[in-house]
């Protein structure tokens, strides 16, 4: 079967900032959102409180760190629908709360890995799986979720804890972003990173000034770029820049 909208898959959107692009991507009339979670039943939990609110989704079981669960879910995209046009990469992980994190001193490799495992290289090979069939319909927006903290220009600010397992992994994605970028030039494939701003998730938590649906606002903006459109850039939040500002790396 061959979708007639856009097809949008949105990693780890069962809660937190991806259900909140998912949410408002599914408001879109020509998009088709794919809420996936690695528990399913997480995903269905997702899909009958936007159900609940007149939103329809469909729901897929995916592990970005599992190779296995990857590649099932292309091959699903493209039996069931035969495209994919948006791809978020939310799903992260973040050790921060973990005092071995409060420094580079005293930081435990062992976390640093597990966390790049997820939030870069989990990325790369989501987004080479996915890039195929974005390329065979010549059209593709990739949105991959950074942070602020992740800017270069910020490694001299006084951060505490340091957070260098959450900070770095997210450099690495920035870095991803901008090689793609270099490979999908001249193609209709953008590739951009954003930071949302904190916001109030169970990573955020409660003290964070923005909601969710705040910080999913410059995500649906990326993930619905006009052709010609930013490419390889890092933006900040909209809302706090006043538009969309690309940041340093
Ligand atoms: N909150 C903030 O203030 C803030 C600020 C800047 C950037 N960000 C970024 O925003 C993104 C979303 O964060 P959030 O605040 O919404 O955090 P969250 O509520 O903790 O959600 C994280 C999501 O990632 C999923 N995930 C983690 N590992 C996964 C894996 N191996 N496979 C599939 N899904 C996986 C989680 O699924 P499970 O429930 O199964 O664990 C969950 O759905 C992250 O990339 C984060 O780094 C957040």
């Amino acid at each position: 079967m061959t979708m007639t909208k856009k097809v949008a898959v949105i990693t780890g959107s069962h809660k937190g900032l991806g259900y909140a692009i998912a949410r408002q991507l599914a408001q879109k009339e020509d998009i088709q959102v794919i809420v996936t979670s690695r528990n399913p039943q997480d995903g269905l939990n997702a899909q009958q409180r936007l159900a609940n609110e007149g939103i329809q989704v469909d729901v897929h079981a995916l592990d970005v760190t599992s190779v296995a669960s990857v590649q099932e879910l292309a091959t699903w995209l493209q039996q069931t629908y035969g495209r994919v046009d948006i791809l978020v990469n939310n799903a992260g992980v973040n050790p921060t709360m973990q005092p071995e994190e409060a420094s580079l001193l005293t930081v435990d490799i062992e976390t640093m890995l597990a966390t790049f495992s997820t939030n870069v290289l989990a990325v790369a090979r989501i987004t080479k799986a996915l890039i195929p069939l974005m390329s065979a319909n010549g059209y593709g927006r990739i949105v991959n979720v950074s942070t602020e903290m992740a800017s270069l220009s910020s490694m001299g600010s006084d951060y505490y804890p340091l957070a260098p397992s959450y900070r770095l992994s997210k450099v690495g994605l920035n870095g991803l972003t901008a090689l793609f970028a270099k490979e999908l030039q001249g193609s209709n494939i953008l590739i951009n990173a954003y930071s949302p701003g904190w916001m109030k998730t169970d990573m955020g938590g409660s003290d964070a000034p923005f909601t969710a649906d705040e910080g999913a606002e410059t995500a649906v903006y990326l993930a619905t770029l006009p052709d010609g459109g930013a490419q390889g850039k890092f933006f900040g939040e909209m809302r706090k820049f006043g538009g969309a500002i690309a940041l340093p790396w």
